[in-house]
């Protein structure tokens, strides 16, 4: 079987961008920004972004094109020993992100149709009237029943193909999301709570950074790597489809930028709207945007449209990156068992979706499944996938970048150091507090819940 290429750079380009957009730029990033003390964190994150996030993105860009293969074929046939095995790492970490990432997704669905149907009204009483709407939303039969509507989307997408699933979809997702996205923010700018909102968003306070350096350190790393898709093999596998040999870094250059951009427009969306109904960013966790949002649309002119422009939105954002997970994985059982893509992409998809279920039944397996894959594996991937290019295949990395750019002289030695060095530095504390915020997790609210059954 000929293995399907991208059929334009543009294409490979908006994959890569709508797998970065997602629930992380809109749902996550709000939520974490509001929880680590909102600007200060903004500034942490962003020099994540540019020091780690696009040398990391590399890594993954140079791996895939050079092997033209999955990520667990990929490793295999550029390292030897213990290399063999580390890319399952990627399929079991693709697992986990999916199962719940539909699960969110879903929820922004479902508001969706609330808007359309319903309008917002009846959910936003007052904040406990928005928490038991939130409640019956994410939680029972209609979580279960969006969770599977979304995830047959995904799989419809990734059998149809590279170029007529993916390709296309992303060519009408990604421009919807950046227009919508530009026109939500133009209205946040003419509500009167805008200057207040702005100023909490864009003033960073120098002491939270000192004080909480323990958890912002994690949460921005972590951010850095889900919000650009690394650490599970995306990007190996998007860049494995490239046909011909491109200037990668530009490349990069172009994804890191838009998916930023789009993260710091999201704080001009959401803090405006919740700064208009008089809220303020709190750390109420997974639930907030959908408790204080669905109080700012009922509060705002015109808010039930704009309530469901902004939860369709999302729910676009949110399929385009999906997609790219289940693709990681379906590339795996094409490359590496010879089934054909229809099955593969089915039969995943589905087992997907049941690993999902626990998740609409108790949120308390939101927190165990996304604090562990987000803060643990990815982290853990990204750190092994640095380790691989900066210390075992640096020559060979090199040669791959300098392909579609020419001799890059100095700045591809400083590419392999910062790989090397700083990346992996920052990788292994934030993967060690990572995994002590876990632990701590389990011990704390995870046993409690259990005593409480
Ligand atoms: N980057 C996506 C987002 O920000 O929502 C999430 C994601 C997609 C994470 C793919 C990891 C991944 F492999």
């Amino acid at each position: 079987m000929v293995r399907e290429t991208w059929a334009t750079r543009v294409g490979f380009i908006l994959a890569a961008v709508g797998s970065a957009v997602g629930l992380g730029n809109i749902w996550r990033f709000p939520f974490v920004t509001g929880q680590e003390g909102g600007s200060a964190f903004l500034l942490v994150y962003l020099l994540f972004i540019a020091l780690i996030g696009f040398p990391a993105i590399l890594v993954e860009f140079v791996i895939g094109r050079r092997t033209k293969l999955n990520p667990v074929g990929a490793l295999r046939e550029l390292g030897s020993g213990l290399w063999n095995h580390v890319g399952w790492l990627f399929v079991i970490t693709g697992f986990v992100i999916l199962s719940y990432y539909s699960v969110v997704a879903g929820w922004f669905l479902r508001y969706t149709l609330i808007g359309i149907t319903d309008g917002y009204a009846a959910g936003a009483a007052s904040p406990e009237a928005a928490g038991a709407l939130f409640g019956s939303v994410a939680t029972g039969l209609d979580s279960l029943l969006f969770h599977a509507i979304f995830m047959a989307i995904v799989i419809g997408i990734i059998a149809a193909g590279v170029r007529s699933g993916i390709e296309i979809a992303v060519k009408v997702m990604v421009p919807a999301i950046v227009v919508l996205l530009v026109g939500l923010a133009a209205y946040g700018f003419t509500l009167d709570a805008s200057t207040e909102a702005y100023a909490y968003y864009l003033s960073p306070d120098f002491g939270v950074i000192l004080e909480n350096w323990t958890s912002i350190l994690p949460a921005a790393a972590g951010q850095a790597f889900f919000t650009l898709s690394l650490g599970m093999g995306v990007m190996i596998t998007y860049a494995s489809y490239l046909g011909e040999d491109r200037n990668l870094a530009e490349d990069a250059g172009v994804i890191v930028g838009l998916d930023t951009l789009i993260a710091v427009v999201v704080g001009f969306v959401v803090f405006p709207f919740l700064f208009a109904a008089g809220l303020s960013p709190g750390d109420g966790g997974a639930g907030e945007i959908f408790v204080s949002l669905t109080v700012a649309f009922t509060e705002i002119p015109a808010g039930r449209f704009i309530g469901v422009v902004f939860f369709g939105m999302v729910g676009i954002a949110a399929l385009s990156s999906a997609i790219s997970i289940l693709e990681v994985v379906t590339s795996y059982l094409i490359d590496e068992r010879d089934l054909d893509r229809v099955p593969a992409a089915a039969s995943i998809g589905v087992a997907i979706f049941l690993l999902g279920i626990p998740v609409t039944i108790d949120l308390v397996f939101l927190d165990l499944l996304d604090k562990f894959a987000d803060d643990v594996l990815l982290v853990l991937g990204a750190l092994l996938l640095s380790v691989f290019v900066g210390w075992v295949v640096p020559e060979l990395a090199r040669d791959e970048l300098e392909k579609g750019i020419g001799d890059l002289g100095r700045l591809g030695t400083a590419w392999i150091w910062i790989v090397r060095i700083p990346i992996i530095a920052v990788v292994f504390i934030s993967l060690y507090l990572g995994v002590v915020e876990y632990v701590d997790f389990l011990t704390d609210d995870f046993a409690a819940w259990l005593a409480a059954r």
